[in-house]
């Protein structure tokens, strides 16, 4: 789940908002996911070689949107290409750069996020049923999922000014991190914490996005591409469950990096 489809579905999703040709999908999926595992493995040779293949693809997507624009709503190359900074037009550089890392900014969390999700539908075979039966239920169930299996654990800031929280103080410069993991089961906030509760009032204010100037800028993206995962994957089967050892996501990550399933076929 989260190493075949989880990690293939981004890269479809990716070339589709890019407005890549549709060959640079698979292209993309075995960069990207090669990239993203020799990070794991602190593999500095593979990192370089997959991020030059990215820095490529990023490359030729400027060229040629250079030579043929699309309309700036609608084409986030073209947009970068139209923009300008006092007067000027952004350098070779940075253009290329926003758009490699926006080839694998939306790679690293979906695969993650999918493999817990089939891990708690697996475990909870009840709700699986549900889910599929009730698919209007699903946009409410990928807001808790995201709570319960924050898939980026947390991040850093340095505090700008002084701050009183619970009784702390923190300091200008102060490094401090943000542990959304952790927010997200505050039982103040979200009774029961542990629990997949459906109806609660308050499920979408989980922090899996962030908070702030910096809140993740692919969050509506994110929240359809999971959601039309899921969505197919539980139209598409008429079960699954687990078939095999877990493999978990390792700091900064939470979740699942390998979830092996058995799927059973629909009942059309
Ligand atoms: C389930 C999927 C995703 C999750 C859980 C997620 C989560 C996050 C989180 C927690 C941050 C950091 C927020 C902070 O610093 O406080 C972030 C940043 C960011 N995300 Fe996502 N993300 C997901 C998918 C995506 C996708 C699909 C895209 C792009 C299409 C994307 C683009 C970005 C960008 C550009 C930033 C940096 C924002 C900034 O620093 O101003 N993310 N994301």
């Amino acid at each position: 789940m989260a190493q075949e489809y989880g990690a293939r579905f981004p890269a479809w999703v990716t070339t589709e908002w890019l407005n890549l040709p549709e060959e640079i999908a698979p292209q993309l999926a075995d960069t990207a996911t090669a990239w993203v595992r020799a990070w794991r493995r602190m593999d500095g040779p593979v990192v370089n070689e997959m991020s030059e293949r990215m820095y490529g693809i990023a490359r030729d997507l400027v060229r040629s949107r250079r030579e043929a624009p699309l309309p700036v709503e609608d084409d986030p190359a073209s947009s970068l290409l139209a923009e300008r900074v006092d007067g000027r037009p952004l350098d070779e550089e940075h253009l290329v750069g926003a758009l490699r890392q926006s080839l694998v900014v939306g790679m690293v969390a979906p695969p993650i996020l999918l493999g817990s999700i089939c891990v708690h539908l697996s475990r909870d075979r009840e709700l699986q049923h549900r889910l599929r039966t009730q698919p209007h239920l699903l946009p409410a169930a990928v807001e808790e999922f995201l709570r319960l299996y924050t898939p980026y654990r947390g991040f850093a800031r340095t505090a700008a000014h002084e701050v009183e929280l619970h009784g702390r103080t923190v300091r200008p410069a102060e490094p401090v991190t943000l542990v959304y993991a952790s927010a997200n089961r505050d039982a103040d906030q979200f009774p029961d914490p542990d629990d997949f509760v459906l109806d609660r009032p308050n499920i979408a204010s989980h922090l899996a996005f962030g908070r702030g100037r910096h809140r993740c800028a692919g969050m509506p993206l994110a929240r359809l591409a999971v959601l039309v995962a899921l969505e197919e994957l539980l139209a598409g089967t008429g079960g699954f469950e687990l078939d095999g050892p877990l493999e978990g996501a390792r700091m900064p990550e939470i979740g699942y990096v390998s979830v092996p399933l058995r799927l059973t076929a629909g009942a059309a």
